[in-house]
Formats: structure tokens, sequence, C-alpha cells
């Protein structure tokens, strides 16, 4: 096989593409370029790292983007949004047409999706809203109805207000200088968002600490969150560990996984988001650590659950998510004076190829279902 000419099979290839367009949108730039491997294999939530500076550069890797779109056109394209603000960056948006890049992908794992059509919310915080799209048109395949919540600091930095409008059940911006939509975060929006559209799951990307604050607050509703994160990547392939973060597995160890092959994309509650940068003193293999028993791992990671669910909101005692699960579902131990359990408990996610199995983090296959 050629290297560009496409295929299905899994894993990442490495292909030179050419370019087809570069083009401003607002505040970044979309790039669009012939790579049929890489179109054929994308999932939404995976990335491309693409060399830069030319064959004479001093900038020795790779510069990741997550993927935005990708088009059957020319055998397959691959489409992604970047702001220049670095010397890669901004050598990438010089390129024109017909120039040739390297460019590796897809790499990472995507956003799973839930086996059933349930309610999903896709947060966006500046050009992290560029891969929500695709999975938009994954989770409208199975049923799922899409809202959108897009933040950023100003107008020009919102991308894809206009598609979200379009194709979005219900799609909020804000803006922290507020010339477009909402003044303020996205997180100011959240709250009012998740109950008028009784969210289910919620999806993000954009930077750290909006993903924290939305796995935090998606937490207080105990809606399950998958956040793609934006950790400093060097190799992109799981080589050189720059990348790594502290993630809690259920069996309740933490482990410094790699988002580039263990993620980008985790489940927000795992990660611990107070330990990013750092190697906490209780991580798996830290200088000190030592093995806990299954046992006593799984009943720390019970009661750090218990702390967290005391802290939930008090609502009143008729749940606000019974139209979402029908009422079949029991409440918990709070006796339904939180928003989130029918919701939580009712999020089943897919095993198709959008969500492959993985021991690390261990990843539950199948979200707790609870009896009638
Ligand atoms: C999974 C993933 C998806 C990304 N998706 C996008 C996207 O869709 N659009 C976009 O504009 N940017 C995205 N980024 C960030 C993008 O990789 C950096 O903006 C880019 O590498 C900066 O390169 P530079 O040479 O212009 O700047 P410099 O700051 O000079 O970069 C120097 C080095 O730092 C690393 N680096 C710098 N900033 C970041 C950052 N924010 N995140 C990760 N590594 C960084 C680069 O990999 C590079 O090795 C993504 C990063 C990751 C990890
Ligand atoms: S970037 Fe090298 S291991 Fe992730």
């Amino acid at each position: 096989m050629t290297p560009n000419e496409p295929d299905t099979e899994s894993g990442p290839v490495q292909v030179r593409g050419t370019v087809l367009t570069v083009r401003r949108v607002d505040a970044y730039h979309a790039m669009t370029i012939v790579a049929p491997g890489v179109a054929a294999r994308f999932r939404p939530g995976q990335f491309v790292a693409l060399a830069v500076g030319g064959p004479d550069t001093s900038l020795l890797l790779r510069r990741a983007f997550s993927i935005h779109d990708v088009r059957p056109d020319h055998g397959g394209t691959v489409e992604f949004v970047f702001a220049a603000n670095g010397p890669g960056t901004r050598w990438l948006a010089e390129r024109r047409a017909r120039d040739v890049l390297d460019i590796t992908g897809p790499l990472g794992r995507p956003f799973p999706v839930p086996r059933d059509p349930v309610s999903c919310l896709l947060v966006g915080g500046g050009y992290g809203s560029a891969p929500l799209f695709s999975l938009a048109g994954r989770l409208r395949e199975r049923r799922c109805s899409v809202d959108f919540l897009l933040g950023a600091a100003s107008g020009d930095r919102i991308f894809g207000a206009l598609t979200a409008r379009r194709t979005g059940r219900s799609a909020t911006v804000t803006t922290e200088d507020g010339s477009l939509g909402v003044r303020g975060v996205v997180t100011d929006m959240l709250g009012q968002v998740i109950h008028e559209a009784r969210t289910d799951v919620i999806y993000a990307c954009g930077p750290m600490p909006m993903l924290r604050q939305v796995t935090a607050l998606a937490g207080r509703y105990d809606i399950p969150v998958q956040v793609a994160v934006e950790e400093a990547m060097a190799c992109g392939v799981g080589v050189c560990m720059t990348c790594v973060l502290p993630v809690v597995g259920s069996d309740g160890i933490t482990r410094m996984v790699r988002s580039c092959v263990d993620g980008p994309v985790f489940r927000g509650e795992q990660v611990r988001w107070d330990d990013v940068g750092t190697i906490p003193f209780d991580a798996f293999g830290a200088p000190g650590w030592e093995p806990r028993s299954r046992r006593a791992a799984q009943a720390a990671a019970a009661a750090a659950g218990d702390a967290r669910h005391r802290g939930w909101p008090k609502r009143p005692a008729e749940c606000s998510t019974r139209s979402a699960c029908r009422g079949q579902v029991s409440t918990r131990s709070c006796g339904g004076t939180c928003p989130g359990c029918c919701h939580a408990a009712h999020v089943r996610w897919s095993r198709s190829p959008e969500a492959p199995s993985r021991s690390m983090p261990s990843w539950p296959r199948v979200f707790p279902t609870r009896p009638p």
C-alpha cells in the first residue's frame, strides 16, 4: 500500500499531505490537508501531529492539533483549526495550497459515545470547540440530542458559533468581554444550560482550567464528563513521557498516564486536576509508593466519592431528571435531592470502535445501571 492510499485499519499513519487550503477564521486559521490514510481512520477527539519549519528547521518537535473535520474529497482530507501564537503555528499559517507537510495521525483515543440516545452538552473553550463538531455529528447519528456551550475571551475567538446555532438543539455563547453572547465564562452558564437541556453527558475541550471547572461543576450534578486535555507534548506517540498527568483508575490507584496515547480524552473526575504538572506522592511508582491492597484502594475511592456526594446542593425531592430516565431508575442515597443521579445511572458507553477498551486508566465499559 502506498503511504497516501486510504484504508480502514486502525492506528496512526505518517504521510506527506498536500495543503489544500489555509484560510483565516476570525482569530484562527483553518488548514485542510489531503491525507487519505488519516481521514479514513479518524474518530472524533483524535489529533494530528505536524512537522513544522521545513527541512532545515530548529523546530524539532511536531505540533499537535485536534482534528476538526474529515471529508471524502480528494480521497480524504483532514481539517484542523489553530491559533498562530508561536514559531511553529506562525510557520503553519504561512503555508499555501500545494505545499507538502509531514503529518502523523490520527493520534490518541477518541471520545466514547453513549450507547443510548441521551442529551449531550458539548462545551468548548476557544479553538477547543473545533473537535466538538465532528463529535456532534457522531452523536446525532446515534440519535443523541446535542447542545453547545462555547466560550472565549472575545467574539473573534469563539470558533463555530454559527455552526453550533445551525446544528445544535441549542447554542449558548459566552465571552469575557461581552462582545458576543453572554458576558462571562462558560462555567457561569453551565448550571443553567444543564437544567434547561436536561443534560445526561458533558463533553468538554479547551484550556485546562476550564476543563477542571467544568468537571467540578458536572460533579455537583453527578453528570459524567469526558474531557479532551491539552497537555504539552513532544513525541505525540507515547515514547517521551512529556505529556503525563495523574489519573485515578477505578481501582483507586493514581497512575501517571500519557495524554497522547492514553488520552487526550479522559473522564474528567478521574483526572487529579490539583496535581497536574506534578507526580503525586501516592501515584503508582512514585518514590516511596507502596502497593495498597485492591480492597483498601477501592475503599479509599468510595470514601472520596461519598465525600463529594455530601457536597451536592439540595434540591426539591422531585428529581428534575425523571424525564430522562422515565422514572425507571431508583435514586441514590441522597433520596432524590440531587439532580444528577438518574443521568449518571443511565449512561452506558458504546463499546464500538469509538470507545476501545483500555487498561490504563481503568475504564468502565458500561456505566453502572440501577435496578428499577
Ligand atoms: C492534543 C492536543 C490538541 C491540540 N489542538 C490544538 C488545536 O486544535 N489548535 C491549536 O491552535 N492548538 C492546539 N494544540 C496546542 C498546539 O499544539 C500548540 O499551540 C502548538 O504546539 C504551539 O506551537 P508553536 O511552535 O506555535 O508555539 P510554542 O509555544 O513555541 O511551542 C513550543 C513547544 O511547546 C509545545 N506547546 C506549546 N503550547 C502548547 C499547548 N497549548 N499545548 C500543547 N503543547 C504546547 C509544542 O508542542 C512545542 O513543542 C493542541 C495541543 C494538544 C496536545
Ligand atoms: S508526548 Fe511523548 S509520551 Fe506523550
